[in-house]
């Protein structure tokens, strides 16, 4: 698990950027939102690691009578989020908390969902979490960047450096696992999926990187040198594929719900 220190900053930094560069993780909201029973969902629904509201935003649109918690770590994400919901007819009540530490009541929630957040905290104590504040037979909807992720870039880049990159990501098989132990959870579908996002450049790549805030935090930062040749060899590898730079994303979906 990368530090959460580092993780809050550098989505706090990417909080006025991320909505221009967030489509591949639009189709991820809206895979999952596809798969969610949220017209019929009545009571309290939480998203978990909410950042601008992506998901939060639909849900909202889709069930007027419903009361969303949004909970996110970065303070900077929830105040974008916030600008956004000006407008709104029902805006989310807006929480800044983490969510290996959930400043929440258990057995509270109808529907619980999360979009690409899931990924950056404790991944063994999530089934629990959703059990411990899920209401009986409570839903939940969740997409996790797995391991998969970003495998050409780390392939690119250890062939450059000579050095194994640090991939925290969890495996699909081992999140399955954990989700089918917990017996007090109902798994309807466990999926893996790839989304492709593809650029004009590979410095629209490197900027939608940081703009998004997804940069893996415990690598070292390549020399001048070093980048120059991974811009050139990422270019040629990416091109053979797509015929331009592009990013993977590997994304396991758990949909089920409490017994
Ligand atoms: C890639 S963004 C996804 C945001 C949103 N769910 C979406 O689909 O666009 C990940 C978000 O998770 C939040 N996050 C990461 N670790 C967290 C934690 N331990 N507790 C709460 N939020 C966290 C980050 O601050 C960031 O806003």
């Amino acid at each position: 698990m990368p530090l959460k220190n580092k993780v809050k900053k550098r989505f706090s930094k990417a909080a006025s950027t991320y909505d221009k560069y967030a489509d591949t993780h639009r189709q991820i909201v809206s895979y999952l939102i596809s798969k969610t029973a949220v017209h019929t969902t009545k009571g309290n629904i939480l998203d978990l690691g909410s950042g601008t509201g992506l998901l939060t935003e639909q849900i909202q649109n889709l069930n007027i009578s419903s009361d969303i918690l949004s909970l996110d770590l970065s303070f900077e994400m929830l105040s974008t989020q916030k600008e956004k919901n000006l407008s709104a007819k029902k805006v989310p009540l807006l929480i800044q908390g983490d969510i290996d530490n959930l400043p929440l009541i258990e057995n509270s929630f109808d529907l619980i969902v999360s979009s690409t957040a899931l990924q950056w905290s404790d991944i063994n104590y999530i089934p629990e979490l959703i059990t411990n504040t899920l209401k009986k037979n409570g839903q939940f909807s969740l997409a996790i960047i797995s391991s998969g992720t970003f495998k050409l870039l780390r392939e690119v880049k250890q062939d450059i450096t000579g050095e194994i990159t640090n991939n925290f990501l969890p495996h699909f098989q081992s999140l399955k696992e954990s989700f089918l132990n917990k017996k007090s959870l109902n798994i309807t579908s466990s999926e893996r999926h790839t989304f492709i996002a593809t650029y004009k450049t590979i410095d629209e790549l490197i900027t939608a990187i940081s703009s998004l805030g997804i940069g893996e935090s415990n690598d070292r930062k390549l020399t001048d040198s070093e980048l120059k040749k991974f811009k050139k060899n990422y270019q040629e590898m990416s091109s053979k594929k797509y015929g331009c730079p592009y990013l993977d994303y590997e994304v396991s979906f758990f949909f089920g719900n409490k017994i």
